[in-house]
């Protein structure tokens, strides 16, 4: 949570920013969480606005801020490019409305920590897209770490296999670009297990050796394969393994281990060994942590029992109930900003170690690299050249201006309080190299 919520409403009206593939489930699931309906859609491609409108009957539209003086919206969920949350996110923030950010939060350190100021100022609840934690087996894994039946964590390792064809990455133009996607299967797809690493061993990482590879795609800049190991602050060793090139994927499988138990799942729970055996782990083994999926009777529809969609369905819901009630009662959601962020952050400390070629880089990072992956073809740098240096979106730029002229600023005034001419002078004539320097480093 971000602060408290207004008190009182009845039924949360949500509204879709962003009518692409993931809408679609946003759609679908908000028809089955209690408390919250879905009530308009917004694109800023007509067509995609008009057919996500009428697919759930609500009105749509292309203007953001008409859809806000025509219906009355408690929460914006932004399913846009990743490289674009924060535009979407700020504006609803400033409009007073709550979030629903998917993932990731967004592609730099600066567009997040924008976010965050947002939510911080206005007072509205923000919430990150992460739904793998609602996963059955992801929370039976989070209560055996909490209840200690693991002993010490010693290790936890994420691979996130999937295989993405080059049709996947040219059917948008924001795909596979670091202005926009802000990596490839690393900040993608495996975020998600980024995510879910760092939230069951549940203490900071501290520092990380990787590599990365654009090993199986072309005319894309960012990586499709990627290693790295993470070193986390109470000792344990963690291992992520991801790719988008890995025929025919999916698979996701999260491990944990300790020394007095280890345990794995991938899309159910297939071990799940402790020293202090339980009753309930025979069940847990027989039927993967997964409850058996509700059928809908023959000629029915699935109504508004998630499971009979499936996993998928079942995971966003529970995000989506969860945020809907935290709203609801005021009371802490387990999402925030803060949460979101760090999956984010590690994926770009990943990125910089992988850029030095394997070096170890220390988390926090204090700001965001430009992510190069180290395994390209030859000539390939010079081809893609204008996506390798991400642009940065316009905000990020009036942002780094007002940090940098605070910067001067402070500068300007302790200068000054030591009194010497000499001095401000110095710092006068420091000023349009540091601009130049800056402007470099923007490219
Ligand atoms: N949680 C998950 O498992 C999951 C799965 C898929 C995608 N996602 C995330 O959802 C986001 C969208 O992915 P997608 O696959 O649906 O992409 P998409 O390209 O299918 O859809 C994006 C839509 O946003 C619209 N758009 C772009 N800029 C806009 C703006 N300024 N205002 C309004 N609309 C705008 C585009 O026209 C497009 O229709 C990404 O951040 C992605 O990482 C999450």
């Amino acid at each position: 949570m971000d602060s408290q919520a207004p008190k009182g409403l009845v039924v949360l009206n949500h509204a879709i920013v962003g009518c692409g593939v993931i809408s679609n489930i946003h759609g679908t699931c908000l028809g089955m969480v209690r408390g919250s309906r879905l009530a308009a859609v917004m694109d800023i491609v007509p067509e995609k606005a008009k057919a996500l409108g009428e697919k759930y009957n609500v009105p749509y539209f292309t203007d953001r801020d008409q859809m806000l003086r025509e219906v009355p919206i408690d929460v914006v969920h932004v399913c846009t490019p990743s490289g674009n949350h924060h535009e979407i996110a700020m504006w609803a923030a400033a409009n007073r409305k709550h979030c629903f950010c998917e993932k990731p939060m967004d592609v730099t350190l600066e567009a997040m920590d924008l976010i965050t100021a947002a939510f911080k100022k206005s007072g509205t609840y923000y919430g990150g897209c992460f739904m793998n934690r609602f996963n059955p087996p992801a929370q039976l894994f989070k209560k055996a770490v909490e209840s200690g039946r693991f002993g010490r964590v010693t290790t936890a390792s994420a691979q996130c296999l999937w295989g993405r064809t080059q049709e996947y990455y040219e059917s948008g133009d924001w795909r596979g670009t670091w202005e926009l996607d802000g990596g490839g299967c690393l900040m993608n797809q495996a975020v998600h297990y980024v995510d879910l690493i760092q939230w069951l061993v549940g203490s900071p990482v501290k520092s990380i050796r990787a590599y990365t590879g654009l090993l199986a795609h072309e005319r894309i800049a960012v990586e499709d394969t990627a290693v790295a190991i993470l070193k986390f602050a109470n000792g344990a060793l963690g291992v992520i393994h991801g790719t988008t090139a890995a025929y025919p994927g999916p698979h996701g499988t999260v491990e944990v281990c300790g020394d007095k138990g280890n345990a794995s799942y991938d899309g159910k729970i297939i071990r799940w060994k402790f020293a202090d055996e339980q009753a309930e782990d025979k069940t847990i083994l027989e039927t993967g942590g997964v409850p058996p999926a509700a059928k809908p009777a023959d000629g029915a529809t699935t109504g508004s029992d998630p499971a009979a969609l499936g996993a998928y369905h079942v995971m966003f819901t529970r995000a989506f109930q969860e945020f809907s009630d935290a709203i609801q009662s005021g009371t802490p959601n387990a999402l925030g900003t803060a949460e979101h962020r760090k999956a984010v952050e590690i994926i770009l400390g990943i990125y910089e170690s992988a850029r030095r070629g394997g070096e170890e880089v220390r988390l926090p990072l204090k700001k965001s690299a430009i992510p190069v992956p180290m395994s390209l073809p030859a000539g390939y740098a010079e081809k893609v050249k204008g996506a390798i240096h991400p642009t940065l979106p316009e905000a990020m730029v009036t942002f780094r201006k007002k940090r940098a002229s605070a910067k001067k600023g402070a500068r300007g005034k302790s200068a000054k309080a030591k009194s010497s001419g000499k001095a401000a002078k110095a710092t006068a004539k420091k000023s349009p190299k540091s601009a130049r320097k800056a402007k470099r480093g923007r490219k």
